[in-house]
């Protein structure tokens, strides 16, 4: 099982970025922690962070030729991103978004994503934990020979 992980605009900041919401795990913090689920589970892990829109869409779209599944947190972009909604719309293999925070306990324009409706589910609220909890959901949904 291949997995890419994506992670958008401004979480390359985490350490040091709003703590109080974010908490204080630096980004190479939760790939150590995802990396170590993975190999309990037998799977690889391709783990990515652009600041850049057109980026992650081009990793989106061709994510297919090398990954069975994407975890997804594309951050302030998943508020605003038509494009990212439209790639995901564009290809075959699963997509989970995940958020650090409980964007529906904060602001309004929060509230909106233009990736839940393409995505496979939705885990957000649960810090850290939430990739390690994406990565086990989306990894029992992959068919047993991938
Ligand atoms: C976030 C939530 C988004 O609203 C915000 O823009 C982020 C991070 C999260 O992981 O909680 O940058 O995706």
């Amino acid at each position: 099982k291949r997995i890419l992980v994506l992670n958008g605009p401004n979480l390359n900041m985490l350490g040091t970025r709003e703590p109080e919401t974010y908490g204080t795990m630096t980004l190479q913090d939760i790939e150590a922690l995802v990396r170590a689920k993975a190999d309990a589970l037998d799977a690889s892990i391709d783990w990515r962070q652009s600041n850049s829109e057109g980026e992650l869409v081009s990793w989106i779209q061709t994510a297919g030729e090398n990954a069975d599944a994407i975890i997804l947190n594309a951050a302030a972009y998943t508020h605003t991103s038509v494009a990212i909604h439209d790639a995901i719309a564009a290809i075959q293999i699963p997509v989970v978004e995940v958020h650090l925070s409980n964007v529906f306990a904060r602001e309004e324009f929060r509230h909106h994503s233009f990736i839940s409706d393409v995505a496979v589910g939705v885990i957000c609220g649960f810090g850290a934990d939430g990739y390690v909890l994406a990565l086990q959901a989306v990894t029992s949904m992959l068919p047993r020979s991938v």
